[in-house]
């Protein structure tokens, strides 16, 4: 079976970074999950479909025109051929994936095309419900925390210095009502899987992050 790792938590823990890190080291394929929930919620948006719908919203899941493509850059995201790497990442986009993603038949037309990333040599998967629903065979399962304050502060400055006018306070908000909805759903909440190890990052630098993961996925499989 094709080995993966299982990396969930809230949004600003740091698990995008530690993913992309891992997968480069690993030589391991990427699973940015939350980009499917964005690009739900952006296509949705674009053909004036409520995220409230939960049929419509579900068929636009299932017939998304995607395409990851790599570059120097990271990876180009393109949306029936146009490229809507920054877009996705817009506030709104986040507030919104979060609308779609508490919808089961959301969920269930994006679990086939999640599990399609798990190729030879192995996958790294990013989200909040990969350990628990999406590869519960997992070899290796993290759950990445911090406080939502320190979220907000590593958002804040993410966006500042992308030039986004942004506040702090309106950050925090956002983050705890993605969270209050991302945890209190009824499909598959954002919670840690019983066999995951938890990691509160708050006080941690992201390479610190990165050894202990590393350290952890070098026990279970030897590989780096
Ligand atoms: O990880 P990211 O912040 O890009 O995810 C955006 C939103 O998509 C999350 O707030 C969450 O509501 C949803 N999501 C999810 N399950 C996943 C990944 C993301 O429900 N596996």
């Amino acid at each position: 079976m094709v080995p993966v790792i299982t990396i969930d938590g809230p949004s600003g823990s740091g698990k995008g970074t530690i993913c992309q890190r891992l997968s480069e080291k690993l030589g391991f394929h990427l699973l940015d999950s939350g980009a499917l929930y964005r690009l739900t919620a952006v296509a949705s948006m674009r053909q004036g479909v409520d995220l409230h719908d939960i049929s419509a919203t579900a068929d636009i899941a299932r017939h998304l025109n995607v395409v990851f493509e790599p570059s120097n850059q990271g990876v180009v995201v393109l949306l029936d051929n146009r490229d809507v790497t920054s877009e996705i990442r817009q506030e709104k986009a986040s507030q919104g994936a979060s609308i779609v993603a508490a919808h089961i038949p959301v969920r269930q037309a994006l679990l086939v095309r999640q599990r399609a990333f798990r190729e030879p040599p192995g996958l790294v998967a990013d989200g909040r419900d990969m350990g628990t629903t999406v590869f519960p065979d997992a070899v290796v399962k993290i759950f990445l925390t911090a406080s939502p304050e320190e979220r907000a502060k590593r958002r804040y400055n993410q966006l500042i210095e992308r030039g986004d006018s942004v506040t702090l306070r309106a950050l925090l908000d956002s983050i705890k009502a993605r969270d209050e909805r991302d945890m209190q759903r009824s499909a598959s909440p954002l919670k840690a899987a019983q066999d995951a190890l938890e990691i509160d990052s708050t006080k941690m630098t992201i390479s610190a992050v990165l050894e202990k993961v590393v350290s952890l996925v070098q026990q279970r499989i030897g590989l780096i």
